[in-house]
């Protein structure tokens, strides 16, 4: 099998705001890989960096946010417009294998691009992103269709009767009905669905390589959630895109992604395939992530919630972030952060349960139990 080719690859990045209160440490030393046609999630409570992470990436990180270290390599590919034209063309908008020609591929660091090449380059045109309340990412001003249109006229000069034509197709993909007329609608006559459509409608007109998917259901109720969620795995196999889901919702993470990075205080502490998360997960914060998941076998009074809250990171963390609301704590874990164990050539944990010298520790019994229900539920539904 050919190796996977890697379109986003995350070095050691730490990022950093300045507050009136000081330094907040908010991503330290993340590193994060994505490969083409690939879906990856990054799961952790709030406040983890989850989204600073991803905002580092398309280059709009808050004023007072700096990139104190690290490298977010991108490779992609540099079409002329008749080469994207003929493309878009010849296969509905899809790069398939192989069309690529080696001097069309670039890789560029984008710590260090400038803000105009990651404007007019990058964000909103290979790497796009979808947030989670459609309202704060429409304008209410602009009707659907020029806000559709927008992205296409800016990164492709496109003619406005192309753009329009190609708007209406978008919309139609999204499935939204009555495109033709939606396109004259304003956002406040659409429901909450809807816009989430357009929004990702939107994150598409030019043909992204990367759709980051920041919460994209949070806002929205349980069925709409479930029919986005479908949505986004439709389009990314017949554009073969490549996805960074962030969710806090292990559930979520379960129906669309193929890898998984557990996210904690600014770092990643746990990284799988989605089976060696779910089903032999190792980091005690993972153990408390899927206790606390719903399911369909535990009321939600019954639920477990991890005790305790993140760690200010106004504050240097000393040791490992999560010991004190980790049961399973060992006495160094109070004065150095643990590594990346690896535990398979998929999985790795940043937990010193993995050190060849640390006393064997069992995940608890419930969440065993937890486990082997989940496997025979995904046995029984294929
Ligand atoms: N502009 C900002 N100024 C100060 N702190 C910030 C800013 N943006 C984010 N943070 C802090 O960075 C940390 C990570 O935030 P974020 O990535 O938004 O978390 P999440 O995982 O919920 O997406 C949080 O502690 C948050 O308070
Ligand atoms: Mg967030």
């Amino acid at each position: 099998m050919k190796e996977k080719e890697e379109v986003l690859k995350i070095r050691g990045l730490d990022i950093a705001f300045t507050t009136d209160n000081g330094t907040v440490n908010a991503v330290r030393g993340v590193d994060l890989d994505l490969h083409r046609g690939e879906t990856i999630a990054i799961v952790g409570e709030s406040g983890s960096g989850k989204s600073v992470t991803t905002k580092a990436v398309m280059g709009i990180l808050a004023g007072n946010g700096k990139i104190l270290d690290g490298s977010i390599d991108y490779t992609y590919y540099e079409f002329s417009p008749e080469r994207i034209k003929e493309i878009r063309d010849q296969h509905d908008g899809r790069i398939p294998d192989g069309f690529v020609r080696e001097d069309e591929k670039r890789t560029v660091d984008i710590v260090k691009a400038t803000p105009k090449f990651i404007q007019s380059e990058i964000r909103g045109r290979r790497i796009a992103m979808v947030f989670q309340d459609p309202l704060t990412s429409l304008d209410p001003t602009m009707t659907i269709g020029k806000q559709v249109m927008e992205a296409m006229r800016y990164h492709y000069k496109m003619p406005k009767k192309e753009a329009w034509q190609r708007a209406v197709h978008l919309l139609e993909l999204v499935g939204i009905t009555d495109a033709e007329k939606r396109m004259k609608n304003y956002p406040h006559q659409l429901s909450g669905g809807m816009r989430q459509r357009v929004v990702i409608a939107i994150a598409l007109s030019c043909d992204p390589e990367v759709l980051i998917c920041d919460e994209p259901t949070t806002a929205l109720d349980v069925t709409i959630q479930a029919k986005i969620l479908e949505l986004i795995k439709e389009i990314q196999q017949k554009k073969d895109l490549s996805v960074i889901y962030i969710t806090h919702d292990l559930g979520v993470v379960a129906k669309v992604a193929d890898y998984v990075n557990v996210m904690y205080a600014g770092r990643i502490i746990e990284k799988g395939t989605v089976n060696d998360i779910f089903y032999d997960p190792k980091h005690p914060y993972t153990w408390g992530l899927l206790a606390s998941m719903p399911d369909m076998d535990t009321s939600s009074d019954e639920l477990y919630t991890i005790p305790g809250t993140p760690p200010n990171l106004l504050y240097e963390v000393q040791g490992d972030a999560f010991a004190p609301r980790n049961q399973f704590a060992l006495h160094i874990d109070e004065k150095v952060a643990p590594p990346m164990f690896k535990v398979s050539d998929t999985h790795s944990a940043a937990t010193w349960l993995l050190a060849p010298k640390a006393p064997k520790v069992e995940m608890p019994a419930e969440l065993k139990e937890r486990i082997e229900r989940m496997k025979k539920e995904a046995m029984i539904n294929g």
